[in-house]
């Protein structure tokens, strides 16, 4: 198939679909480029921006004019790590910033790349996130030791009345003490979570993805597609198979649940270089996004959903995500999610051991 001249991919095209926030600006600190992600982050329009100067277009970078003249001025650029850029002192927006002069034409210009840092990745980098979450775990593993130490006896004394009264009539009764404790027993299992440390085999990650998009597939409705956007070049790792697909299985079936009836969930896979997880800088993880089209996690839980117990479905235990970043820290991982409506992105880091 010949491709027509419309319909061939320009360079501009590639900036804007990036999901790094991209702005140009030209010699007099005007924007001369600003792309899709980069006015989401800022919220701003690309009409009105184009061609004015950069504190008026993006007032989060008012602040920062002076040390951006610099830059051009002297044609050093500058890289600045979790850059918080706040508007009018309104909430702030964290970025990883890189700066970097050029020149088109005869005319220098600056080039900055923005890369959002998650929330939820930087309470988890500080540590704080860790500790709250290993004393929330052990509040609801020595709860869940003291309801299932009873419940053996209990199943254990109906079975006896069963045989004492063997009419239907206190049967009857006895089933129900008998299905209530089971069901308590397998709260209480998921509750204590795994017990055993994770037994790592080297494994290519897209031969376990497929198998859990194979189980989902199995489940999900007519009108929900499960997509993939892998990167191939992700070189094998070693984690316990059964954890990880745990782990990503509990994360797709909320996917499943937000999105209904109808919508696409997506499975992508990136490396990252560089990644800072707790006290450990990885020279290389794998990135495995679950993303959905479902309508959000609301603003109010996006805190409190790793925590045990933190629920908003009816037939919810609350109990499948903090099982699944468990799982995923005690790899040395670490699940992270950003949500909006029709957007929300759970995002599991796996480090990579590299010899
Ligand atoms: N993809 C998602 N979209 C919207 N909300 C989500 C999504 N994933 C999780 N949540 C929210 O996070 C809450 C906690 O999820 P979690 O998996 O821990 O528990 P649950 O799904 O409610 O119950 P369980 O998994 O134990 O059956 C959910 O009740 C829901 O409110
Ligand atoms: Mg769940």
């Amino acid at each position: 198939m010949k491709l027509g001249v419309r319909s061939r991919v320009t360079a501009e095209d590639v900036i804007d679909g990036l999901t790094t926030a991209v702005i140009a600006l030209d010699e007099g600190l005007r924007v001369s480029t600003i792309n899709s992600a980069a006015e989401g982050l800022f919220e701003v329009s690309r009409r009105l921006a184009l061609g004015a100067p950069l504190a008026e277009a993006v007032p989060h970078f008012a602040p920062h004019e002076a040390r951006l003249r610099r830059a051009l001025d002297t044609s050093t650029g500058f890289i600045e790590r979790e850059a918080k850029l706040t508007r009018n002192g309104s909430a702030a927006v964290t970025v990883d910033l890189t700066t970097t002069p050029f020149v088109v034409g005869r005319k220098p210009g600056l080039l900055m790349e923005m890369l959002p840092v998650e929330r939820q990745l930087r309470i988890s980098r500080d540590g704080l996130f860790q500790t709250q979450f290993d004393a929330s775990r052990e509040l609801i593993r020595g709860l869940a030791h003291e309801i299932k130490n009873p419940l053996g006896g209990i199943r254990g004394a109906a079975q006896l009345l069963e045989h004492e009264f063997p009419d239907s009539q206190h049967r009857e009764y006895t089933r129900v003490i008998i299905r209530e404790v089971d069901r308590l027993q397998n709260l209480v299992n998921r509750m204590l979570g795994p017990n055993r440390a994770p037994q790592k085999t080297l494994l290519n990650i897209h031969e376990l993805l497929e198998h859990v998009r194979r189980l989902v597939q199995a489940e999900a409705p007519a009108g929900v597609a499960v997509l993939r956007d892998y990167d191939p070049s992700i070189p094998e790792l070693a984690v316990d198979r059964e954890q990880i697909i745990q782990a990503v299985l509990n994360i797709l079936r909320n996917a499943l649940q937000a999105v209904g009836t109808q919508g696409t969930i997506t499975l992508r896979t990136r490396t990252r270089r560089q990644l800072t997880i707790g006290p450990t800088r990885h020279k290389l993880a794998v990135q495995i996004d679950i993303e959905d089209s479902g309508p959000g996690v609301p603003p109010d839980m996006i805190e409190k959903i790793f925590y045990p117990m933190v629920t908003t479905r009816a037939e919810g235990t609350g109990l499948g995500l903090p099982l699944s970043q468990y799982l995923v820290h005690s790899h040395g991982g670490l699940i992270e999610c950003r949500s909006r409506p029709g957007c929300t992105v759970f995002s599991i880091y796996l480090p990579i051991e590299t010899a």
